[in-house]
């Protein structure tokens, strides 16, 4: 049997109608629009309704990545959502996106935690299990309600974050130079306490005292995450376009995690790519996490920003801290 390489039938994303600016965290926090966008490139961020939760998001993106691929949800076998923000710790978000979408029983439905890292992973799992032969369709959702995990009282943090989702429909194809060329993952699991959520967690579940001090919101070593966050990237990139016989200048695309454009500026820098390589939405949407990439790539793909043959470079990095690189032929 020839091997079945992963490719991606359809995008979609979706981001909640209520805008965040810069200006408006001013009134929040002690900070300013200047400091936020010299420091980060983020000028807005989405926030999604009280009432909207994770899948409502993850449902909206998945629709909409679904009519794109001219595919019906029946006609889905694998379902898996990356997030760190669930509906709820369980059952898992793509639960209630399967239910809500009427997604087959017969579909496996599960979640991924790898942060920022996220959708990569998820593409990477989704594309061996297609692979194996034993699943046909997939659906690859990236999603994150952030705005439950922030301290809204941390101005380090809370300028940074905002809320969306993304969504693939993947197939296969026999044809070997067309889909995803491959994929390199990682972790430096030696630095977990440099982005985490401290409580809430089997290691310290939530008291009254822990959530009045907010150690259920996200906490990060800024400076520590930007230094790994460059390494991680650089080095999944380099990785996969050696591993490939790819190079740099062969790739029409890169599609970054978006969290701050003097980080993608460094791995332009790096990569000796220049910037007009590099898609970038951050001003837009802030760090969305695990939605990040799947908006970036949805909105880059609709804007005319990838044709037939291209190939284009996904690289993440988030908590763990995790990253990865994915090479797609389109
Ligand atoms: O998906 C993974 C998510 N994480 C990331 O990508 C984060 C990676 N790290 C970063 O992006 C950057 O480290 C930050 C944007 C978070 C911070 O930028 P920085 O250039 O590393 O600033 P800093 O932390 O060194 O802070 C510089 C100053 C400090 O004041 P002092 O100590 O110099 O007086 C901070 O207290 O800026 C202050 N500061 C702020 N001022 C105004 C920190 N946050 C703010 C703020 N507004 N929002």
């Amino acid at each position: 049997m020839p091997s079945l390489s992963a490719i991606i039938l359809g995008t979609g994303s979706y981001a909640p109608e209520r805008v965040l600016t810069n200006e408006d965290l001013a009134h929040m926090v002690e900070t300013s629009d200047e400091w936020i966008r010299s420091r980060t490139g983020i000028r807005e961020r989405r926030i999604a309704a009280p009432e909207e939760a994770a899948s409502d998001m993850g449902v909206k993106a998945a629709q909409r990545a679904l009519d794109d691929a001219g595919l019906k949800p029946a006609e889905i076998d694998l379902l898996i959502v990356a997030t760190i923000t669930p509906d709820m710790p369980m059952p898992a978000c793509a639960c209630f996106v399967q239910q809500k979408l009427g997604i087959p029983s017969t579909t496996a439905c599960f979640d991924l935690n790898a942060a920022c890292s996220g959708f990569v992973y998820a593409l990477d799992t989704a594309a061996a299990m297609l692979g194996s032969g034993r699943y046909r369709k997939a659906l690859v959702i990236g999603v994150e309600k952030l705005s439950t995990v922030i301290d809204w009282q941390d101005r380090t943090t809370c300028v940074l974050f905002g809320d969306g989702g993304g969504a693939v429909v993947l197939g296969t194809s026999a044809e070997p130079d067309r889909g995803l060329i491959g994929t390199r993952l990682g972790c430096y699991g030696d630095s977990t306490e440099a982005l985490c959520i401290p409580r809430g967690g089997s290691r310290s579940p939530s008291t009254a005292e822990s959530i009045a001090a907010r150690d259920h919101c996200i906490r990060m070593k800024g400076k520590e995450v930007f230094k790994l966050a460059v390494r991680g990237m650089d080095e999944a990139a380099r990785d996969i376009l050696e591993q490939h016989g790819v190079r740099a200048d062969q790739i029409s695309l890169v599609i970054p995690h978006q969290a701050n454009l003097r980080i993608i500026e460094a791995i332009s820098q790096y990569l000796e790519l220049p910037m007009d390589r590099f898609f970038v939405n951050v001003d837009r949407y802030g760090n969305t996490s695990a939605a990040s990439i799947p908006i970036a790539l949805d909105e880059a793909r609709r804007g005319g920003r990838i044709k037939p043959g291209d190939i284009v470079l996904l690289v993440a990095f988030g908590a763990g801290l995790t990253y990865g690189s994915a090479l797609i032929r389109w």
